[in-house]
């Protein structure tokens, strides 16, 4: 008999992430694995969520709760609504969910409260600040998970120091659990697609950049969009750099930050940033432009987890603009470095890493398998 995994997904980045173990499954483990994808209907719009099925060939969600935008606590019941019904109507042997949305957290606590164990992809990351939602979904998805996959050591030193126990038993359950250092999914995305994408993609030449004379940046955490003396800082720096290095800097807009741009900058500030023709601001862009903005960038500036590693992946040095990251291996071989949203520290660090071609890229995420191993510990553990 085949086990039936529900899997939710709902946040532009986890629907990237369940590509790889699609796509995992489809090639080796379809006659062990039923997959049944879930979509909370957390990001909707046609390129935060639509265009990476076709570009990357995820299955058709089964089901989409069309939950949308709304507030933590109510966005997060809806879904939990919606998932325990289909807990119960599907019956499947594990939940799997990615990351530390409030998809995330949703599907984890809608399934353990029903006794489903619950599979954790991107386990063990901390940030270490609860201020961030993000930070409190991931600690209450990994204490109620059954399986945890990290994709770093520290993520997997981190579930050790929280209790976790490192020896793994016959069948784990939620009391106890079995942890498993595995690298990362996306790590696997990014090898598997960047040849295609390279064949694929238009967006060097319909944003007219050459490569590697171009900066790329992504904001949108929202302690950078919803607080104006972050943002404003953010922009100045951004606008600074550009002119004085005559460069160009390409920033796919998160609708999020698109939407706070103009309420939180003052709007001769605002005038001036999306009126220089340095500064080019676009709609998202697929993951095969993303992957071809990221491997042809001299430099790329980001708040985004995903982006960061990527950043690595594609051995390009990155600032990271918020107080602290999840990824220290990356500030730790000091390709990266935590510039926080302060205008000077971005400035500095800019002048600092924009020539630099002596950065080393060790492995750390992995060797792009992570959703192969994932795949086969669930068969071992759900026999
Ligand atoms: C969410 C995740 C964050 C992740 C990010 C990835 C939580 C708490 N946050 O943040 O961890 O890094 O996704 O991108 O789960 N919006 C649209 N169209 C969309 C989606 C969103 O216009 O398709 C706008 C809405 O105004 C919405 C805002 O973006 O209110 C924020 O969306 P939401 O999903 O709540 O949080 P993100 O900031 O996207
Ligand atoms: N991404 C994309 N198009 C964009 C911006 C990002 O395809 O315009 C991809 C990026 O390559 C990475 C993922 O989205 O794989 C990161 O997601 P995001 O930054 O939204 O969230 P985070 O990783 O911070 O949770």
């Amino acid at each position: 008999m085949k086990i039936k995994i529900l899997t939710i997904i709902g946040a532009r980045p986890q629907i990237i992430k369940a590509a790889a173990i699609s796509r995992a499954i489809k090639n080796g483990f379809d006659p062990q694995i039923q997959e049944v994808l879930v979509h909370t209907g957390q990001h909707y719009d046609r390129n935060m969520s639509d265009v990476f099925f076709t570009e990357m060939g995820i299955p058709e969600p089964h089901y989409n709760l069309n939950v949308g935008s709304m507030s933590h606590a109510a966005q997060t019941a809806k879904m939990m609504v919606g998932i325990e019904d289909l807990i119960n109507s599907e019956k499947p042997n594990y939940l799997l969910v990615y990351g530390d949305t409030n998809s995330t957290l949703a599907g984890a606590l809608s399934a353990a409260k029903l006794h489903l164990p619950v599979i954790h992809v991107e386990a063990g990351l901390r940030s270490y600040n609860k201020s961030m939602p993000e930070e409190i979904n991931r600690i209450m998805t990994d204490h109620a998970s059954t399986l945890l996959f990290t994709p770093t050591k520290t993520g997997f030193q981190n579930l050790i120091k929280e209790g976790f126990s490192n020896t793994e038993i016959e069948k784990a359950n939620v009391d106890h659990p079995a942890i498993f250092h595995c690298g990362d999914v996306m790590l696997d995305n990014s090898l598997f697609f960047e040849e295609k994408a390279q064949k694929d993609s238009q967006i060097l030449q319909k944003l007219n950049l050459k490569p590697n004379e171009f900066v790329l940046c992504t904001i949108h955490r929202d302690n950078n969009t919803d607080i104006k003396e972050r943002l404003t800082d953010i922009v100045r720096a951004l606008l600074e750099i550009s002119q004085k290095n005559d460069i160009q800097i390409v920033l796919p807009l998160h609708p999020r930050t698109a939407k706070k741009l103009p309420e939180m900058l003052d709007s001769q500030l605002y005038k001036d940033f999306t009126t220089t023709e340095r500064i080019k601001i676009t709609e998202p862009v697929s993951f095969f432009d993303m992957i071809q903005l990221e491997s042809n960038s001299k430099l790329i500036m980001t708040d985004s987890g995903g982006v960061q590693k990527e950043a690595f992946f594609f051995k390009k040095p990155c600032l990271i603009m918020r107080s602290e990251t999840e990824w220290v291996e990356i500030v730790d071989a000091a390709c990266a470095k935590i510039v926080d949203a302060n205008r000077t520290k971005i400035i500095e660090n800019f002048n600092l890493f924009i020539n630099r071609q002596d950065l080393a890229f060790p492995e750390i995420f992995g060797n792009g398998k992570a959703a192969e191993f994932i795949c086969k510990k669930i068969i071992e553990h759900g026999k």
